[in-house]
């Protein structure tokens, strides 16, 4: 049995969802107004389809509760489906999971060993920085007496009950294996992936899709403010036309290898274009702030990737560099990210550098001017050195991993 504290867009959803699967549920909420609403079987809210499936659960699979003891006390898992929003400060405030959890967490005691799953969007580090101290503050122990865990929703209000009875995968953040065998129970009849992950990572891909949505967004919007002030550009044409690329549709192209990390784009076009219509749009008087941040991240990226190797690497060891085109299966290297990347190794002091790259070994020492040294095959290059930075994630390296094993790794293109 499980209960569901906050009966929203959210809440309701999945607790009709779990009802759906032949769970028996138990919906609570403090607003005695939707509580009453829902147990007269009357959907709180418009949502396509889900009159019929709250009619048909009611009081049968699905129980509304006005108190929670009851329902948590027979309930295996609780999860948290209250609201988060923003407190003045911009914070997401924790005053619904709190006060839900006070009312939990007296109705529990220590060996009935309750898993808690917070739904509800909470930023990453939220359940090891402040729920689970919370709980502990409360005489509990986690891991003990009682497991925490995860496990983000991605629906879309307007589409919220097929998303939820058919999502596309489900993430279970927690580094409790009760916590994530007892989850698997619920959703393995999902019969979609169900990941696993750390309870930082679970929170973290909630943000890493509703980020990336609002930047599209605001992006797409930044480029119509700089097409209006350039004029005579006829924007609903120009983005139907937009999405035409094949590279949105996956194939045989794929729009993924854009929104993925790495160590920044390079190459002859996106840089010198985003660059120029900066320029352009600054000649319009507008300031271009999502390009321009586009640009700053790019720059600021290898940086980053330096201070960790900095971390760990002494100045006087060897590295090796694997790939220099600026992609793989090319060998253009005009303004390939792996030339600021050696040559930040060398303003730091790092000397002794090999580097390899299937097909631009040679184009690429022509046109920089590094003291580094070159190998002739991946082979060489690795016995080089413990040290590996991988700068362009072509095949070959992949296909040859076999011979990275035990090497000290910075994959810049997260292709391993
Ligand atoms: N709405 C969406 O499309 C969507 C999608 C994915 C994730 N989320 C996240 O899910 C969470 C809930 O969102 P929502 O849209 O369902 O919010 P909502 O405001 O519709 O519902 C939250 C419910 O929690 C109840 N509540 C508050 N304190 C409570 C307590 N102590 N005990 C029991 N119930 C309590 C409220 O009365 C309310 O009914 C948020 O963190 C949100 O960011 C929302």
């Amino acid at each position: 049995m499980i209960t569901v504290a906050g009966l929203g867009f959210v809440g309701l959803t999945t607790a009709l969802g779990l009802a759906e699967k032949g769970n028996i549920v138990y919906g609570f909420d403090v607003d005695n107004n939707k509580l009453q609403t829902i147990k007269n079987k009357k959907l709180p809210f418009f949502e396509a389809g889900m009159q019929e499936i709250l009619e048909k659960h009611v009081n049968n699979n699905f129980k509304i509760t006005q108190t929670l003891e009851d329902a948590v006390q027979n309930s295996k898992i609780i999860i948290l489906c209250v609201g988060t929003p923003s407190d003045e400060t911009g914070k997401a405030d924790l005053k619904y999971i709190k006060s839900a959890l006070d009312t939990i967490l007296s109705s529990i005691k220590k060996d009935d060993k309750k898993i808690i799953v917070t739904k509800s969007t909470i930023p990453p580090s939220t359940t090891q920085k402040e729920i689970i101290p919370y709980i502990e503050s409360k005489g509990f122990k986690t891991g003990v007496d009682i497991f925490v865990a995860n496990n983000p929703e991605f629906l879309r209000e307007g589409h919220a009950w097929d998303d939820f009875i058919n999502p596309d995968r489900i993430v279970i953040g927690s580094n409790d294996d009760y916590a994530k065998e007892v989850m698997y129970q619920i959703y393995k009849t999902f019969e979609v992936p169900v990941h696993f992950v750390s309870l930082n990572t679970g929170e973290f891909i909630k943000y890493l899709s509703n980020t990336f949505l609002a930047t599209l967004i605001s992006y797409s919007n930044e480029m119509s403010i700089i097409a209006d002030k350039i004029g005579e550009i006829d924007i609903k044409t120009a983005f139907k036309i937009f999405h035409e690329d094949k590279r949105w549709y996956g194939n045989p192209a794929n729009m993924q290898t854009y929104a993925y990390p790495g160590c920044g784009f390079g190459g002859y076009c996106l840089p010198k274009d985003t660059q120029a219509l900066v320029r352009k749009s600054l000649e319009f008087d507008y300031n271009p702030k999502i390009l321009e941040s586009v640009l700053k991240v790019n720059s600021e990226i290898k940086p980053h990737w330096i201070s960790k190797i900095e971390k760990d690497v002494p100045k006087d060891s060897t590295l090796t560099i694997l790939g220099l085109s600026f992609k793989p299966e090319s060998d253009d290297i005009r303004q390939t990210p792996v030339s600021e990347i050696i040559r930040l190794l060398s303003e730091k002091g790092y000397k002794k550098i090999m580097a390899y790259d299937p097909i631009s070994n040679d184009l690429f020492k022509k046109t920089y001017n590094f003291e580094i040294k070159y190998a002739n095959t991946f082979e060489e290059a690795v016995n080089y050195s413990e040290n590996i930075i991988i700068a362009t994630g072509w095949k070959e390296f992949i296909q040859k991993k076999e011979l990275l094993k035990n090497k000290n790794i910075y994959d810049l293109r997260y292709v391993l």
